[in-house]
């Protein structure tokens, strides 16, 4: 949204701007600089012209053009030739953004992460620092979740065709967070016995390693290598055995555009699991964090729908930023209940801004999603292109939706490519990290984060890593341990 600021509306939003304590030109600067933060002068607004402002301010014109150019410095007026300066926020250099562009240089594939869209979550945050104060009398401490927030991702469910209360909601630091929350509250570790924990297979890494920690023992279900068309995304036989022979405590998958392969399960096949999993006894958990990056619009149900004894886990972090750390749980009160009583021996709550900002964010979900989506379908064709252009030997599964291609390489040289990688100036992780005992080691996941220019510096550097791996075989060999690195 863009406009146009009169010097008289400028003039009310400053009030009591100056003290004296300070040179005028900055006080002016300092109190804009102020307002454009706590988003009472929205972004993209041009300021009144020079002249008109100081005969309305009654102060000379001098001062405002020192206290503009003060702003533009800082990065917080636009600086546009001729044009009114508009009002904006300072850009982050590239090389202090993490995972876009690593300090050293590096561009990182670890990361399955995109940066935030800096203006909507900024409002987000500017419209929370203003409801903040109602909230400063209580105690801060609400282990369920803020219940505003509550309500609003309890309504996003009931849109999607799950009705759902806040009742059924539980607020998380992320869905990280919340599937340890679930682990802590439903694996047993007595008498020797281990749980075991039924997962999609590959699956993402931080998942497998929470399951690990809990004490469990983590059952793969092989994902089919490439899903013939029309036979469904999953193999819902190998579920459904495995359900009956393991009787697992848990199920844990990722139905909406799995990470790493970007496959989203057909309503159908949701219906058939929830069944099976029901039989068995087991929980059924779908880690939904990827569910909004609908990249193709293709129509599915919350795995909520097919069975009232499933837990879902969502997140903010793919939809607008993982720097948010807001995430849930959604499942009947009783398991709500004891996830609470889990929660309290970690921690006894989110951060009150934190949930005041995603309450916003969940509120108007969509308009800024279709952005992001439009700029990821451009990402995706890129990506698929390089690759098909510069690694034609590499096989590339079509991801319905998410953040990244699951590809499938020549050989088993996935961990000796990442642990190269960082000399042809890219991070990776090892497709191992995706298994269970070692698989994987023939597949690599790469994100489609990047823009086209990025990625086409990435693949090029693939292709270098791939080549010096080919003339020096004695380097696979080498490099038999994935190394263990962070990823998202
Ligand atoms: C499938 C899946 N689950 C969970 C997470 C972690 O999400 P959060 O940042 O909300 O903890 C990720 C992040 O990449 C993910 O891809």
């Amino acid at each position: 949204m863009s406009g146009q600021l009169s010097s008289p509306a400028l003039a009310r939003l400053l009030g009591q701007w100056q003290s004296g304590a300070a040179p005028a030109y900055r006080e002016l600067a300092d109190v804009v600089r102020l307002l454009i933060l706590d988003g009472r002068l929205p972004l993209d607004t041009a300021l009144p012209g020079e002249r008109p402002l100081a005969e309305t301010l009654g102060i000379s014109r001098t001062t405002i053009t020192a206290a503009y150019a003060q702003l533009r410095e800082q990065g917080f007026l636009s600086t546009g030739q001729g044009a009114k300066g508009r009002t904006r926020l300072p850009s982050i250099q590239a090389a202090a953004a993490p995972g876009i562009n690593a300090p050293d240089g590096v561009l990182d594939l670890a990361y399955a992460a995109l940066p935030a869209s800096g203006e909507v979550v900024h409002r987000a945050y500017a419209s929370a620092a203003t409801e903040l104060p109602a909230l400063l009398p209580g105690f801060g401490y609400e282990v369920q979740g803020l219940p505003g927030l509550r309500e609003a991702i309890a309504d996003r469910y009931t849109a999607a065709g799950v009705p759902t209360s806040a009742a059924e909601i539980l607020v998380t630091s992320g869905a990280q967070h919340a599937l340890n929350i679930v682990l802590r509250a439903l694996v047993t570790r007595s008498g020797g016995r281990q749980d075991k924990v039924l997962v999609d297979h590959p699956s993402y890494p931080n998942a497998l390693d929470a399951i690990r920690v809990a004490g469990a023992k983590a059952v793969p279900v092989a994902l089919p290598a490439v899903p013939a068309i029309g036979s469904g995304a999953w193999d819902l036989d190998a579920w459904e055995t495995a359900l009956e022979q393991h009787r697992p405590t848990i199920a844990y998958l990722i139905p909406d555009f799995h990470n790493p392969t970007g496959r989203l399960m057909p309503d159908r096949q949701r219906r058939r699991l929830a069944r099976a999993a029901a039989r068995a006894g087991t929980v059924l958990i779908a880690d939904e964090t990827l569910r909004e990056l609908n990249l193709d619009g293709i129509p599915s149900t919350p795995m909520a729908a097919f069975g009232p004894g499933v837990v879902s886990i969502g997140s903010l972090s793919k939809s607008h930023w993982g720097g948010l750390r807001t995430g849930w749980i959604r499942a009947n009160p009783d398991l709500i209940s004891r996830f609470c009583s889990a929660r309290s021996s970690m921690d006894l709550g989110g951060a009150v801004m934190e949930q005041l900002a995603a309450t916003h964010l969940v509120r108007n979900l969509d308009q800024p999603l279709l952005d992001r989506l439009e700029s990821l379908r451009a990402n995706r064709s890129a990506l698929l292109e390089l690759l098909g252009s510069e690694l034609p030997d590499w096989k590339i599964e079509y991801p319905d939706g998410g953040l990244s291609v699951w590809c499938r390489l020549p050989g088993p040289i996935s961990t000796a490519l990442t642990v190269i990688a960082p000399e042809f100036g890219i991070r990776l992780a090892a497709g191992p990290r995706f298994g269970v005992g070692g698989s994987y080691d023939g597949y690599l996941r790469l994100p489609f984060t990047l823009p086209p220019a990025g990625l086409r510096t990435a693949v090029l550097a693939l292709r270098a890593a791939q080549e010096k791996l080919a003339s020096a075989p004695q380097l696979r060999r080498d490099t038999a341990a994935t190394p263990v690195n962070a990823i998202a």
